[in-house]
């Protein structure tokens, strides 16, 4: 049998950068929320190609990485049977982040490939460390790690546990994190007694490719914030002020300066990246067409079921959604034609917003329209190289 090289090694290597440097060259990052759960970011019946399964998003991945895109990255999940409720049981099916990444890895080309970690569901930093190392190898210095801590009420449970106090919960990713890092800096035996984690002579090698994996969080609260800040490179926002563009450009000024001057008092640097959900269409009639499409169809369990396990973990994110905005999804909303969706995106950076992470309704046409008419108006505009 002939084992094909992998291109990825040789191609990311162009340039030299790190996938993070790479990405950094743009004004505007570009990331794709790959939607490996069922329905996407929609509880909505209304015909569409999206799919959570591998082959699908794989494809996802691979033409995100021809359109430039600098990032892609999925939910860790853990629902329960029937998912969040409705005909569409929603969310019931998940694919894990970090085997779809592992998978991905040699199929692209530039893509950060990053993964979700529930860390404190089970996970031992020497675990991550040299999993994460393999991944980092697999994807030439490409792998990040999307930190989080677990606000879904329940999901603890799953697992055997109890639900850890909100801010004791970014105490301990900090203890993991920092153990994580010496596993991945130390070229000897490390032998640390945490709080919460202990290690006899624990190795890890190989050391990462291309230096540190890409640490990135999505925290609102004042402990998520600080953790984002002291550790991580990339951190994912949430409006406070909701969905709804103009009054999310409001709010995200005062919201980006805090947090970079946060890290800055860290002396590191953070960018802050909103996901969006786009409909894109030529003109304003498409697309509001498009929108009732969506919203007409919604499984009005399903919606209901997803505001209920948001609002009842204790989490800060998403407070500001309305009802009516989460049948459709996105963060925020980017529902207009390619000018106007640029305009956004301007201001947007303008805002303190270093890259949008995007998903679409359907995902497969939405890109290929974004990358075809959205894209160069971008470049245009001088958002991107
Ligand atoms: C873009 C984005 C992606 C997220 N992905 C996940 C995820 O995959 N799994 C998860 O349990 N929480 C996820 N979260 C929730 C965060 O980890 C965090 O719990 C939430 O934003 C609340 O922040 P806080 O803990 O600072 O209140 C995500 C949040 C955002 C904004």
């Amino acid at each position: 049998m002939t084992i094909k090289p992998s291109t990825a090694a040789v191609l990311s290597n162009v340039d030299g950068l790190s996938a993070l440097d790479r990405a950094r060259r743009n004004k505007l990052m570009l990331g794709l929320f790959l939607p490996i759960q069922n329905c996407g970011w929609s509880p909505s019946f209304a015909p569409r190609t999206t799919s959570w399964h591998f082959d699908y998003n794989a494809r996802l991945a691979v033409r995100a990485d021809e359109f430039g895109f600098d990032l892609a990255f999925g939910l860790a999940l853990w629902t329960g049977k029937g998912g969040m409720g409705g005909k569409l049981k929603y969310w019931e099916t998940t694919l894990d982040p970090l085997m779809t990444v592992a998978g991905m890895a040699a199929l692209t080309n530039n893509l950060m490939l990053v993964s979700t970690v529930h860390i404190l569901y089970g996970w031992h930093p020497l675990h991550l460390a040299k999993f994460g190392a393999t991944l980092s190898h697999m994807s030439d210095g490409r792998w990040g790690v999307n930190i989080v801590t677990g606000y879904a009420t329940g999901e603890f449970q799953k697992f055997g546990k109890e639900q850890i106090e909100h801010d004791l919960r970014y105490v301990m990713a900090a203890e993991f994190t920092e153990q994580m890092l010496r596993l991945w800096e130390v070229d000897e035996n490390v032998s640390i007694s945490g709080n919460y984690w202990r290690m006899e002579n624990a190795f890890c090698t190989p050391k990462p490719a291309r230096g540190r994996p890409i640490l990135v969080n999505a925290g609102s609260s004042p402990a998520g914030i600080e953790f984002a800040a002291k550790y991580c490179d990339l951190m994912f926002i949430t409006s406070p002020a909701g969905a709804e563009i103009e009054a999310a450009l409001a709010a995200f000024p005062a919201q980006t300066a805090q947090i970079k001057e946060l890290a800055r008092r860290h002396g590191r640097e953070i960018k802050i990246i909103v996901n969006p959900l786009l409909i894109c269409r030529e003109t304003e009639k498409e697309v509001r067409d498009e929108q009732r499409r969506i919203t007409e169809a919604v499984d009005i369990e399903a919606l209901d079921g997803m505001m209920v396990s948001q609002r009842s973990g204790d989490n800060k994110s998403w407070r500001g959604h309305q009802r009516e905005q989460r049948a459709v999804g996105g963060n925020i909303q980017l529902f207009g034609t390619p000018s106007q969706v640029v305009d956004w995106c301007v201001r947007l950076h303008k805002a303190g917003v270093d890259g949008i992470h995007l998903s679409f309704f359907d995902f497969a046409p939405g890109l290929e329209y974004f990358g075809a008419r959205v894209l160069p108006l971008l470049k245009q505009a001088g958002l991107r190289n």
